[in-house]
């Protein structure tokens, strides 16, 4: 989809669709000052069509009215922003997300769109970012392996362009708020792409190649670490979890460096799990529990789907990222329960379930994503099912050491509209991980699971600031939403960009 802008009157565009966003008070729709221009007749005409369809301007409702040639536009597309006081940027970006679904429905491939304005208290630029956010968002296709229900070759054809216009803001200002939106719905889209991938083609070492390319266009270091390196670096466990795939693992690591000179000396470490597919190995998954098992690699995802864009949004930190990726299958050669393996800080780690792998590939990337020099780390991962019992599908659950952290990160969430919630670290539970002839095991059984699997991790902290991010039930959707269709979210990408460079 290829967005852009325009400093034009929206109703004088002739064009397939054009979207104008409504606000709403208690008594019903706030109609947009460009809607002045209408002649009184046809701006009666529309304001009863609202009334009849309970189009009140709510976040994300739309209403799409045909203008039978009385507009040069062939049809307006209504979309709620809601109350304009205290205004969520994550509600601006669900309603474009929206009304370019809308669009897509009513068959509509060229769409402009009105921008909510400054009457409405709304900085046009932050505006323009926003919806261009929700578009591209919203725009999201995985139709790599479609056939005969290929977008082309059905009526089903995607919205190509969207030209946002307003007059009120300057080129410059515009193409800014363009830039970063592309790069951060790129962003998103490389996770979602990766994570809808199926595991037989998204291979460790397949993940590994789109890691290099991704890297050499978006100006960052990488460096990939085969069989005989992670050997090298005592990363036992990742091996381990690996070794019944011939799809050997692989561990990632890329480097960002801000232009010009950092003062501070801080390093942000990422974290991510990339479990290709994860069949439980030995503890093998229920069919039901393994079906969506390609996700699994959804924290390395989000990981390198925030990289990509970071230069591109001049972000202002250092950053060290380690992507931690195998296949977690059975064969002759593959890990047991019982199996002890030693961690590169030392701790010893007995497999109880060899479905518990993520805490295992984590262990070692969190050590050396800490020895490269990170003075904070943040991991993401799919880590349990119990963090889905416990909040539900759609909101990722955060445990941290450190408050400071947390709360930082709690408000990226909020503000990018990726629900989050912070779950407690409870020492009391520890004894329910020590091991029986290693130092920890990797279950600490069904009560309390996400907090274990995290009390797990944090024997890998290395004295650091330390954030988990439990994404197993927000990382894939079972249904369609205004930002997405079904399947992959690209959850964190967002979160981690705001907490990284506040756009
Ligand atoms: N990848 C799963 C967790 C998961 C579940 C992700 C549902 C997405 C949706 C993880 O490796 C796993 O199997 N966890 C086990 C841990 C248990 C054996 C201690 C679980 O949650 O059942
Ligand atoms: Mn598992
Ligand atoms: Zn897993």
């Amino acid at each position: 989809m290829e967005l852009r802008y325009g400093a034009e009157h929206a109703l004088d565009i002739a064009i397939d669709a054009l979207i104008l966003p409504i606000a709403r008070s208690a008594d019903g729709p706030i109609w947009p000052a460009v809607m002045s221009v209408l002649t009184p007749s046809l701006f009666a005409e529309l304001i009863k069509l609202a009334k009849d369809a309970h189009f009140g301007g709510k976040i994300a409702t739309t209403l799409t009215v045909p203008t039978l040639g009385l507009l040069p536009a062939k049809r307006l597309i209504l979309t709620g922003i809601g109350e304009t006081e205290n205004l969520k940027p994550n509600a601006l970006v669900r309603a474009a997300g929206a009304a370019v679904r809308a669009a897509w429905d009513a068959g509509a491939t060229d769409v402009a769109c009105a921008l909510p304005s400054a009457e409405w208290g709304i900085v046009p630029s932050e505006a323009l970012k926003l919806f261009a956010i929700g578009a591209t968002l919203a725009g999201y296709r995985f139709d790599d392996y479609r056939g005969f229900a290929a977008p082309e070759v059905t009526t089903r054809r995607n919205v190509d362009t969207v030209q946002f216009v307003s007059t009120e803001l300057s080129n410059e200002q515009a193409k800014t708020a363009l830039r970063r939106a592309n790069a951060i719905g790129r962003g998103v889209g490389i996770a979602r792409d990766l994570a809808n991938e199926p595991a037989s083609t998204l291979t460790p070492e397949a993940f590994a190649q789109r890691a290099q390319t991704i890297a050499a266009e978006n100006g960052l270091e990488i460096e990939i670490l085969d069989l005989d390196a992670l050997a090298g670096i005592g990363a036992a466990a990742t091996l381990s979890v690996g070794s019944g795939s011939v799809n050997g693992p692989r561990l990632i690591r890329l480097s960002y460096e801000p232009e010009g000179n950092q003062a501070d000396g801080r390093v942000v470490g990422l974290v991510g799990k990339a479990i290709t597919f994860d069949t439980g190995g030995y503890s093998i998954k229920p069919y039901e529990g393994m079906l969506t098992m390609k996700v699994d690699m959804a924290g390395g995802a989000a990981v390198l789907g925030a990289m990509s864009a970071l230069r591109e949004l001049d972000c202002a930190v250092a950053v060290e990222a380690t992507i931690c990726a195998a296949e977690n299958m059975i064969s002759g050669t593959a890990f047991r329960p019982g199996d002890v393996l030693k961690g590169m800080n030392g701790v010893t780690m007995e497999v109880l379930s060899t479905d518990a792998e993520g805490r295992l590939v984590l262990a070692d990337g969190l050590v050396d994503t800490a020895r490269r020099g990170a003075t904070e780390l943040i991991d993401l991962a799919t880590l349990t099912g119990a963090a889905v019992v416990a909040l539900g599908d759609g909101t990722t659950a955060l445990f941290a050491n450190d408050d400071g952290l947390a709360d930082r990160l709690l408000v990226s969430a909020a503000e990018t509209g990726e629900r989050m919630w912070r779950l407690p670290l409870i020492d009391e539970l520890e004894p329910r991980i020590e091991g029986e002839v290693a130092d920890i095991k990797n279950t600490g059984g069904r009560a309390g699971g996400a907090i274990t699997a995290a009390l797990f991790l944090r024997h890998f902290s290395e004295g650091l600031p330390w954030a988990h991010l439990d994404i197993a039930g927000s990382a894939r959707q079972e249904e369609a939403t205004s930002l997405g269709p079904k399947g992959a979210t690209g959850v964190g990408v967002r979160t981690l960009l705001h907490y990284l460079t506040g756009v």
